[in-house]
């Protein structure tokens, strides 16, 4: 299969207050944007466990995005600066173990940034597809963490 043929499957945690919003006025809006997302609707950042990112990896996504709300705007007070913390911990901790850092990207985006959402969708997926396909190893890479 050639990179370019190569469809990611990648894990989206979105944020329902505000990133959840925007990839639904990019679609309103009809801005294109790769459809290489599995999206996954999560009340705030802060309720993503590592083990969710390690799950999706493990269950043969090719990258995991988590986007939510801006410092100050999330609505549990700090989740979206908490995730933030394991979500750099944990991104370390596998590349430390073979997983290119490419495949795991962290943002945040607005309800009302939708055009920023549809960039930065089209710059996860591209940076995933250039990786290629997660190796069939990854999964049994991550059991072992
Ligand atoms: Fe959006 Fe917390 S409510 S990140």
């Amino acid at each position: 299969m050639t990179r370019e043929a190569f469809s990611p499957r990648i894990a989206a945690f979105l944020c329902s207050w505000c990133s959840y919003g925007a990839a639904d006025m990019a679609g309103v809006g009809r801005m294109g944007y790769p459809a290489d997302f599995r999206v996954v609707r999560i009340p705030c950042t802060g309720r993503l466990s590592p083990k969710f990112i390690l799950s999706a990896l493990r269950q043969g996504a090719d990258g995991v995005w988590v986007s939510g709300c801006h410092p100050g705007d999330c609505h549990f007070i700090s989740g979206n600066l908490m995730v933030r913390r394991h979500f750099t911990l944990l991104k370390n901790l596998l590349e430390y173990v073979g997983v290119e850092p490419g495949r795991l990207h962290f943002s945040w985006i607005s309800s009302a940034e939708a055009d920023k959402f549809a960039r930065v969708a089209a710059d996860v997926a591209a940076a995933v597809r250039a990786l290629g396909p997660a190796s069939g190893a990854l999964g049994a890479l991550i059991k072992a963490v």
